[in-house]
C-alpha cells in the first residue's frame, strides 16, 4: 500500500485468512507495536487468545490482533503471521500484521494500526509481556457493559505495581506521571500507562500532535466527559528483548507534556468571557506596573552608589522595562512562544510603546498644567492614567497580538 507521505506499508492476514470477518462482529482491536519482539510474540499470542476465549464465545462476538512491526531485523512480523493460523480460536481470533519500513516510533505505530482496525472497541498494549493479556477480558467487558468509556491498567492505584524494574526507572515513572497529572490537571492516577482499552470513536476523533510514547496522556487531555476507568495490574519487567525507553524519549516527553499544557492553557482561555479576560489581564498589567515602579527605585538607587545619577536614573528605567516586559509576557498576556527571535521582537515593540506612553504622559501634564493652567498633582495623574492606558491597549493589541476586547 502506498501512502501520501511516499512510506510503504504492507499488511498481512492471517487467522481467518480474509478481510477480518463481518464488521459489527468485531468488538474488539487490539493494538500492538512491536519492535525486534519475536521472542514475545507467540506467548503474547497464545495468552491473548486463552484470556479471550470465553467472554467472545459467550458474546458470540470477533477480535482481532493488529502489530504494527517497524520491520524489525528480528523477523517479529514474520513471526506474528506464522502464529496467526494456530491462534485462530474457531475464527474468533485474526492476526494482521502491518510492515511499515524504518523504525518511525510507537505513536505512530498506533496510530497506523488504528486506521485498520475494525472493531468498536481498541486495546492498546506493549508486546513485551509486561502487560498482562489476562486484563483483556476484564477491560472490555467493563466497555461491553458501558460502565465507563476508557479503561486503565494502572500501576499506581490500590493493587497495582512495577516488579524487576530498576529504582532508576522506577523514579522516572512516577515523576513522569507526577509531572503529567500536576501540569495537566488529571484526575487519574496512572497518566502513562501504556495500556488501555477505550471505544474506537475516542482514538479516532483526536487529533495527535505529540509524539513518542504517550498516547493515553494526549486522550486524557484532548477528550472531555468520558468516564475513566483505572483497573490495578503488576507491570512486569520484560524478560526478553530490549526497552526502548532512551533519553530522547525521556526528552520527547517533556515535550509532549508541555505542547498539551499549552493545548489545555489555549482551549481554556477561548471559554473564558471577553470581560473577565479583559479585566484579568487590565489588573495584571497594572500590578506589574506597580512592582516596576519597586524595581525603578532599587535598582537606580544601587546604581547610584556606582556611578553618576544620571546613568542610575537610566539604569532604573531600563530595570523596570525589562522586568515589566517579562512579568507582562509570562504572567499578563500568559504568552508561552520563548523563541529568542520572537521574544527581542515583542522586547522592542515594548521598548517603542512604552516610550511612546512615557511621551505621551509629559506632553500631556505640560498641556494640562501650562496651557489649561491645572494644578500639577492633578494633571500628573490624569495623564499618568492616560498613558498607562495606552500603554496597555497598545502593548496588548501589538506587542502581544491579542485583540483590545477580550
Ligand atoms: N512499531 C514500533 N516502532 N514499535 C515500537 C517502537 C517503534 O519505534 N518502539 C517501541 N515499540 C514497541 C515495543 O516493541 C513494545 O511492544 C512497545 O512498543 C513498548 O516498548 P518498550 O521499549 O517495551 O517500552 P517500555 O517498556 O520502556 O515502556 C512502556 O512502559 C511505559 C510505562 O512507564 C510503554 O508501554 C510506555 O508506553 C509506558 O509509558
Ligand atoms: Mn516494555
Amino acid at each position: 500500500m502506498q501512502r501520501s507521505d511516499g512510506s510503504v506499508v504492507g499488511i498481512g492476514y492471517g487467522g481467518d485468512g480474509g478481510d477480518g470477518g463481518d464488521r459489527k462482529d468485531i468488538v474488539l482491536s487490539i493494538l500492538i507495536p512491536t519492535y525486534n519482539e519475536s521472542e514475545n510474540i507467540p506467548q503474547l499470542l497464545r495468552s491473548i487468545r486463552d484470556g479471550l476465549h470465553s467472554l467472545l464465545k459467550q458474546l458470540d462476538a470477533k477480535a482481532e490482533i493488529i502489530i504494527v512491526d517497524d520491520d524489525s531485523p528480528d523477523g517479529t512480523a514474520d513471526v506474528a503471521e506464522g502464529y496467526s493460523t494456530s491462534i485462530r480460536d474457531e475464527g474468533r481470533l485474526s492476526v494482521k500484521v502491518l510492515r511499515r519500513y524504518g523504525k518511525r516510533g510507537l505513536l505512530s505505530a498506533v496510530l497506523d494500526g488504528l486506521k485498520t482496525a475494525q472493531g468498536s472497541n481498541v486495546v492498546v498494549m506493549d508486546a513485551d509481556l509486561s502487560h498482562p493479556p489476562a486484563l483483556i477480558p476484564v477491560m472490555l467487558d467493563e466497555l461491553m457493559h458501558d460502565r465507563c468509556d476508557l479503561v486503565i491498567a494502572s500501576r499506581y492505584v490500590d493493587g497495582g505495581s512495577v516488579e524487576n524494574w530498576s529504582m532508576k526507572r522506577k523514579a522516572l515513572s512516577i515523576s513522569a506521571n507526577m509531572i503529567a497529572r500536576m501540569i495537566l490537571n488529571l484526575d487519574v492516577k496512572d497518566a502513562v500507562s501504556g495500556f488501555f482499552a477505550c471505544k474506537r470513536w475516542i482514538l479516532e476523533g483526536i487529533e495527535f500532535t505529540t509524539s513518542g510514547y504517550k498516547i493515553l496522556l494526549e486522550v486524557l487531555v484532548k477528550v472531555d466527559n468520558i468516564r475513566v476507568k483505572e483497573i490495578p495490574y503488576t507491570f512486569v519487567n520484560r524478560c526478553h528483548g530490549k526497552s526502548k525507553f532512551s533519553t530522547k524519549i525521556a526528552i520527547e516527553y517533556l515535550r509532549a507534556v508541555w505542547l498539551l499544557y499549552r493545548y489545555g492553557r489555549k482551549r481554556r482561555r477561548g471559554e473564558r468571557r471577553g470581560s473577565v479576560l479583559f479585566l484579568s489581564r487590565a489588573a495584571r498589567f497594572y500590578t506589574v506596573g506597580a512592582t516596576g515602579l519597586l524595581v525603578n527605585y532599587g535598582s537606580a538607587s544601587l546604581a547610584s552608589m556606582l556611578t553618576n545619577m544620571h546613568i542610575a536614573t537610566l539604569v532604573g528605567i531600563l530595570c523596570s522595562i525589562t522586568s515589566n516586559f517579562i512579568l507582562n509576557k509570562l504572567w499578563t498576556f500568559e504568552d508561552t512562544d520563548l523563541a529568542v527571535i520572537y521574544t527581542l521582537k515583542q522586547y522592542s515593540y515594548y521598548m517603542g510603546l512604552s516610550s511612546v506612553g512615557g511621551a505621551l504622559q509629559f506632553l500631556l501634564t505640560y498641556l494640562l498644567n501650562h496651557i489649561y493652567g491645572m494644578q500639577y498633582n492633578l494633571a500628573l495623574l490624569i495623564a499618568i492614567g492616560l498613558a498607562s492606558t495606552w500603554n496597555f491597549l497598545s502593548n496588548k493589541k501589538w506587542t502581544f497580538k491579542e485583540r483590545i476586547w477580550g
